[in-house]
Parts: structure tokens; sequence; C-alpha cells
């Protein structure tokens, strides 16, 4: 039977949304579907903003950076999240998802397939659960930070943008024997930092997974480094990487415990981190160690710290080959699922293979364990530059 689907695509835009699009439509083109697009994510949904997508006029889709969809962090339950009492609050989030879904209706759709990371997933969860509505997800995070696919696309476009800065900060941190502390994306989950970080030999990594001391886990190692003649140094610092409570309270004098709880969220309650920056703290910070200063005198080297925030560049340009096919293989495979009428379904790698789980599992977050053999990595990398070369 033909069917007609809805697309959207949610959250922070992701190289490879395209890909995945482009997926779908080759799909349903050849199960003679029509595809709609609806653009702005969740917030194009309930204003009925929407377009008929033809493969023919979007050749080479796949190759595209970001997503002809637009995009946006609507959440469609805040209000009824806000709700103190739990019984009033489900109550009120199982109205919204019936409502949500009955939208189909006024979209014109028999299917929607949503393209999007944990909070965007959570919501087409949500209207899975409570209102039967034919979802299919597809989970898009340059964070890699979903449980239930191996990898989520975008990310590995992402460490290579951030790879690539990293090891240009080097030379010029090499010619100017500085500091750097060069942040990098990711809120909750620190795979983006450590998988840069390690693969440009960063001489400290920060996560937020690991709180750090900033005594121990910076200032201790900038010496040891020093002592050891290294002349330069590379911290690579999560956006979302925290210092302990003890360490926050003993050796920070720029911000408190309040700097971080008081930051404004988004729409699923994120904490804005581009408006903490911690990159720009430790840097403040580091700069007011008259300590630190005179030791790295004592030693004949220099005392610059600088800070670079890689942002939003890190999301920028064109999907690398891996997450062409990534995303190309999802949206295909989330499509096939619409054709055979499966849904409450997210599609995901494993190993080699393109499968499905629920969406509310694949909802669900994945942090870097703190047995990860990346983390046992990163803690050699930094010891192993810390020893004298003589
Ligand atoms: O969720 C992906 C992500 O890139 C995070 O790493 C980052 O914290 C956030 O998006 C930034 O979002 P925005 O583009 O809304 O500032």
């Amino acid at each position: 039977m033909k069917k007609t689907i809805g697309v959207l695509t949610g959250g922070g835009d992701c190289p490879g949304l395209n890909s995945v699009l482009y997926g779908i439509l080759l799909k349903a083109m050849d199960n003679k579907h029509t595809v709609i697009g609806i653009e702005k994510g969740w917030k194009g949904y309930l204003q009925n903003l929407t377009r008929e997508l033809e493969i023919t006029k979007l050749d080479d889709l796949h190759t595209i950076g970001g997503t002809i969809l637009y995009t946006s962090r609507t959440n469609p339950y805040k209000e009824a999240k806000r709700i103190k009492d739990p019984t009033e609050r489900q109550r009120q989030i199982e109205i919204t998802a019936k409502k949500m879904a009955s939208q189909f209706k006024t979209l014109g759709i028999d299917a929607l397939i949503a393209i999007g990371g944990d909070d965007t997933l959570g919501v087409a969860a949500a209207m899975h659960q409570y209102a039967g509505a034919k979802i299919v997800g597809v989970p898009k995070t340059i964070d890699n930070d979903l449980s239930s696919t191996d990898y989520t696309f975008g990310f590995w476009s992402a460490i290579q943008l951030a790879s690539n800065t990293m090891d240009n900060i080097t030379t010029t941190s090499r010619s100017h024997q500085r500091i750097f502390v060069v942040e990098v994306m990711g809120r909750d989950a620190g795979w983006l930092t450590l998988v840069s970080g390690i693969s440009t030999g960063a001489d400290i990594i920060l996560i937020p997974e690991r709180p750090f001391d900033f005594e121990t886990d910076i200032v201790n190692v900038l010496k040891e480094r020093v002592q050891a003649e290294r002349k330069h140094h590379i911290i690579a610092c999560s956006e979302g990487a925290v210092p302990t409570k003890e360490s926050l309270k003993r050796d920070f004098k720029t911000i408190t415990a309040e700097t971080i709880e008081k930051l404004p969220k988004d729409d699923f309650g994120n904490p804005l981190l581009s408006k903490l920056n911690m990159s720009k703290i430790i840097v403040r910070e580091l700069s007011l160690r008259d300590d630190l200063k005179t030791f790295f005198r004592k030693y004949q080297a220099e005392f610059e710290v600088r800070d670079v925030v890689l942002g939003h560049t890190m999301r920028a340009g064109t999907p690398s080959s891996f997450d062409r096919i990534l995303g190309l293989r999802l949206g295909a495979k989330a499509a096939q699922l619409v054709q055979e009428d499966r849904y409450g379904l997210m599609v995901c790698l494993h190993g080699e293979n393109i499968e499905t789980v629920t969406l509310t599992a694949g909802a669900k977050k994945k942090l870097v364990p703190l047995d990860s053999d990346l983390l046992e990595l990163r803690d050699l990398i930094t010891r192993v530059k810390c020893e004298s070369r003589l």
C-alpha cells in the first residue's frame, strides 16, 4: 500500500542528516511512497510547516552537510514536564502525546520518521507509548551519547573536524610555547573530547563523566611536564567537564557552585554550556596562579595561557564518508520499517549491521564508562608525557 511518510529533524544539526533523508527517499521511491518533509523539528510539526520532498530534485543530497529540513529544540512536553505533582505530570504528558499523535491527520501523513537525539526521540517514544503513533526513530548526535547504537552518525565527522583543529593548534602552541585550553562540544558525554584528544595527543583531557581536580589534574600535571622539559601543553576540555565539589570550593576564585547551577536552560532542561565556557574559566584560574608562573620561570618555560572554543565548527561542513554511508543505511532501514508497518522502533548500528531497538530503549543516554579502555589510554598518555626524556 502506498503511504505518505512524514520526516523531521530535531535538536542540534549534525553532519549526515541529509544522508539519512536521502536514504529514506531512495527506499520510499522504490516502494512508491510519498515523503513529506516537516520543517524545524517538533516546532514545524505543531505548526504544520511541510513540503513534499522529491528525490529527483535532490541529487547527491547525502553528500551535503546540515539538514535541508531545518531544525529546532522545541519540546512539546515542556509545560507538562514542569508540573510538580508526578501523577498530574504523567497525565498531562499522556494528553500531550495524544494531541501530538492526532496531528498526523492535519499533516496528512500515515507514519513519521523522527531523526534526533535523546530529546527528539524521547518526544517520539512517548507519542508511540501513550498514543500508539506510527513512528520510527533515527539516532542523531555528534555527541555519540545514545545507548542503543554503536555509533551515532555525525560523531566521526565531528571528531575529524575537532582533530584537525587540535592538530593545527598544536603547531601554534609549540611555536609560542603556550598552554592552550581547547573546549570541545559534548554536554553530558565525553566521547568527542576523549577520542579527538587522544587522537591528537592532548596532554590533559577533561570529560564530564569524571569531574576533575584542578590542582591534581591540571596544575600538578603542568608542573611535572615543565620539569620534564615539555614547553607547550594542550588541554582538551569537554564543554560539560566540571571540577569536583571539593576542588571547586578549594581552587576556584572566579566561579562557585552557583555559577554552574544557575546556568540558563534550553526547552529540554539542558544547561546552556556555551554561556559557561569551562575553557575560559580554566584559563582565568591558571592566569591567577602566581605559584605556577614562578614555577614555569624557574624552568625557563614561557607561561602564556589561551583558550579556543571549537563550538559549532564541530558540527559544520560535509559529512565524512563513514557518516554518509551510515546515514544512508539508517535512513533506508527506517523507510523499510514503515513499509513493513513496524513502529515504535529506532534503527541502530550494531557491529556491521543495521538493526532495530525499541524507541524507549533508543532514547536513553550512553556515557563514557569509567572502566573504558579509552580512559585508561588517556591516563597513560598524560603520564608518559610527564616523564623525563633524559
Ligand atoms: O547535542 C549536540 C550538541 O552539539 C552538544 O554537544 C552541545 O552542547 C549542543 O549541541 C549545543 O547546542 P546549540 O547548537 O543549541 O548551542
